[in-house]
């Protein structure tokens, strides 16, 4: 009898919550509209993309140890290219470091706010990852407290306010999805991944060295055009 009566109510919730995530699926789908502009930081102070030379596309998440460790080669490689070479870099937030996807909301609001501060920001994060990686101990809340301040930082303390409201805005969040769909309509799965214009570069079993680019950029600048 308990069981005649348990299962059909099993099987209602079984299928309510499929109902659920069904139209949930549906509206986040239809939330996320193609952004007013293209997606992604463009590196330099000022900004500098010259759409008549060399593109690297990056794809970062700011707690990966991997995507940390190519940074510096890259730098490298775009202190040397100057003009040649424009970088835009856009958000990966990888699923099993659990505080990466609000560390990117972070990038995204600091970047709406000063873009100057954007990629100290990245650099910030790169510097301190064991932070964020390791947090069972706190709350969500005393994450997004942590990281709101680590963010502020940046880009100056009299934005603390507005990096914490931004941080439970649901716009940034937002600006944050169409960055992962972005990367997830390019084939990305990891980080850190490269194109160069717009092509894939290989995944090298270690981040690549200022020699690789080097080697895979200089054919390139010398190259007449074909
Ligand atoms: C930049 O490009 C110009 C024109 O192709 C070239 O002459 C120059 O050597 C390049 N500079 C670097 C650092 O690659
Ligand atoms: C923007 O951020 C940069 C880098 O952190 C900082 O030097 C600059 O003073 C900031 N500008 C404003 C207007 O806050
Ligand atoms: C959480 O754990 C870290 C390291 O294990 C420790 O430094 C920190 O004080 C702890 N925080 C709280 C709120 O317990």
């Amino acid at each position: 009898m308990k069981a005649t009566i348990l299962l059909p109510l099993f099987l209602t919730i079984v299928v309510l919550s499929l109902i659920n995530h069904h139209t949930k699926w549906i509206v986040e789908v239809e939330a996320i509209t193609i952004p007013a502009k293209p997606d992604g930081f463009v590196h330099g102070n000022p900004k500098k993309y010259n759409p008549e030379r060399i593109l690297i596309e990056a794809f970062f998440d700011p707690l990966c140890s991997d995507t940390r460790d190519s940074w510096p080669p890259l730098k490298h490689a775009l202190q040397y290219y100057g003009s040649n070479v424009s970088l835009i870099v856009h958000t990966f937030p990888l699923p099993y470091h659990s505080n990466a996807f609000t560390a990117s909301r972070a990038i995204h609001i600091v970047n709406e706010l000063n873009s100057s501060a954007t990629f100290p920001l990245w650099e910030s994060f790169f510097k301190h990852q064991e932070k964020f990686l390791e947090t069972s101990n706190l709350t969500q809340t005393e994450i997004v407290d942590l990281i709101a301040k680590f963010a502020t930082k940046s880009v100056g303390h009299a934005h603390y306010s507005a990096v914490k409201s931004g941080l439970l805005d649901t716009k940034f969040d937002l600006k944050t999805r169409v960055s992962f769909k972005y990367a997830s309509s390019r084939g990305v799965f990891g980080t850190p991944s490269f194109f160069l214009n717009g092509f894939p570069l290989p995944d090298g079993e270690s981040p690549i060295k200022y020699n690789e680019w080097r080697k895979t950029i200089d054919p390139l600048i010398h190259s007449k055009g074909e």
